[in-house]
């Protein structure tokens, strides 16, 4: 089978490869010739621990190849795969679908033979009739079903969470591509990984519904984390206790300065989109967007407070500015909620990045110093922000840490730390909920 996938972002360089991995032979379409003029270079546009070595593998075995042309791999595909983005769009939370709609436009004069048009990317209940019709009304001719095939892949572990899923959702129309998505997914069977038929709806849904629930579950251990400080009770030990009943179960449910990245903000916000125009309503995830943006605002008060109320001229030592470890994506990062205020309060910030800084300096204000190195950042620090928790931040000796500051406070939102190890080296130390 010969596979385009449109879209060589996060979902489609990863998708792609892993199924050139598989043994298919797949061409990555993408509209931005520098990312193509880059993987043709052999560099990779985006950070994701393992995909240099599969994309260099893969491309030099001949399996996957990257273009900016529609016409000629679209003619001889079997699958087409539309992995563009879905940002929110401006101004009323709904997912923005220019991208998928345009790809949908161009894809259809070239089509040749029986095609499924699969939407890979997170979109609303009623986008893949949508680019149905107008596949349809660009090229009466063409003969193809479309099917909606959600990513569940996680930045950071992107590539064993597509060879190695929890399960794979294929909505479709037609036994015909049913059939062709499962045999495409075939390699899967090995590993006895769930392969769920549903219809395009279903399989729309299940995807914001997946990510709106991990979403609940952490601004619901960030709202006990509220609490336990409010009462003096350890959130870490409450999640234990929680999370070892199976009902619950133990992922999701560490504290910290609030859910971002590229998929959970934007989702949940178009989860609530996709119930009010349908006449139906989401209270929780209301609530569960509400809190995290409670606990972002909560961690800004945190820092304030553990600087005497005055971060006036403070110097603050930032490790950490991307959304989660693993990954370059500042997507909807805590951090461009919470540095931005504390630069208004005249805060100087000093930070430190394994990956992110190239897209952090585009989205933070220019007065941000990046650091080389985790010391540079200490340099005369007033305080210690652990932002990310980057495995290179876990293991540092706070000892020598602290002699690099000319403050003590140690504020650490991802609790990394233990209170007893930092106040033994000297720190005034902040967590979340414990
Ligand atoms: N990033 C994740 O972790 C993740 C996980 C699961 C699902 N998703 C979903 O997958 C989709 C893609 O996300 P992403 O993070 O890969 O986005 P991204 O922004 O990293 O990549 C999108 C790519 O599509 C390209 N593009 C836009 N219009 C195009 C067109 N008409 N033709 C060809 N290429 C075009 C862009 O140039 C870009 O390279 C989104 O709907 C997202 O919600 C993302």
């Amino acid at each position: 089978m010969k596979v385009v996938m449109i879209g060589g972002g996060y979902v489609g360089l990863v998708s792609g490869t892993c199924f050139a991995e598989f043994g298919t032979n797949v061409t990555c379409v993408d509209v931005d010739q520098s990312k193509i003029d880059a993987l043709n270079a052999g560099k990779i546009p985006i950070y994701e621990p393992g995909l240099e070595d599969l994309v260099e593998k893969n491309t030099s075995e001949g399996r996957l190849v990257f273009t900016t042309d529609y016409k000629d791999p679209i003619s001889r595909a079997d699958l087409i795969f539309i992995a563009v983005g879905t940002p929110t769009r401006h101004g009323d939370g709904h997912a923005d679908l220019k991208y998928v709609y345009q790809a949908s436009k161009d894809i259809a004069p070239y089509l040749t033979g029986y095609t499924v048009i699969v939407d890979k990317s997170t979109v609303p209940v009623g986008t893949a009739r949508n680019v149905r019709r107008i596949i349809s009304e660009e090229n009466s001719r063409a003969d193809f079903d479309v099917a909606s095939n959600p990513e569940f892949l996680r930045e950071g572990a992107a590539i064993s969470d597509f060879m190695r899923p929890d399960r794979v959702i294929l909505g479709v129309e037609s036994d015909r591509a049913g059939e062709m998505l499962k045999q495409l997914y075939q390699p899967l069977n090995l590993i006895e990984t769930p392969i769920l038929l549903t219809t395009l709806e279903t399989a729309e849904l299940t995807k914001y519904a997946s990510n709106a629930f991990l979403a609940t579950k952490i601004s619901f251990i960030n709202e006990i984390s509220s609490l336990c400080e409010a009462v003096g009770a350890d959130v870490h030990a409450v999640a234990r206790g929680m999370g070892l009943d199976g009902r619950i179960g133990r992922k999701f449910l560490h504290p910290g300065p609030g859910y971002g990245g590229s998929c959970f903000p934007k989702d949940t916000k178009a989860l609530v989109r996709i119930a009010q125009e349908h006449g139906t309503s989401s209270r929780i995830v209301e609530a569960v967007i509400e809190v995290n943006e409670a606990q972002k605002a909560r961690m800004i008060t945190k820092i304030r407070k553990a600087l005497g109320d005055n971060v006036s001229g403070k110097k603050l030592a930032v490790l950490g500015l991307t959304f989660k470890p693993e990954t370059d994506d500042m997507r909807d990062a805590p951090s461009l909620a919470i540095l931005p205020k504390l630069i208004e309060d005249g805060a100087i910030i000093q930070a430190h990045d394994p990956q992110g800084v190239k897209e952090a300096r585009e989205q933070l204000p220019d007065s941000v110093q990046y650091c080389e190195n985790i010391d540079d950042a200490m340099k005369d620090a007033d305080a210690v922000i652990l932002m990310t928790e980057w495995n290179i931040y876990r293991g540092l000796d706070l000892g020598l840490l602290k002699q690099k500051l000319r403050g003590n406070a140690f504020i650490d939102l991802r609790n990394v730390y233990e209170r007893q190890q930092a106040e033994e080296a000297g720190f005034e130390y902040f967590c979340v909920g414990r």
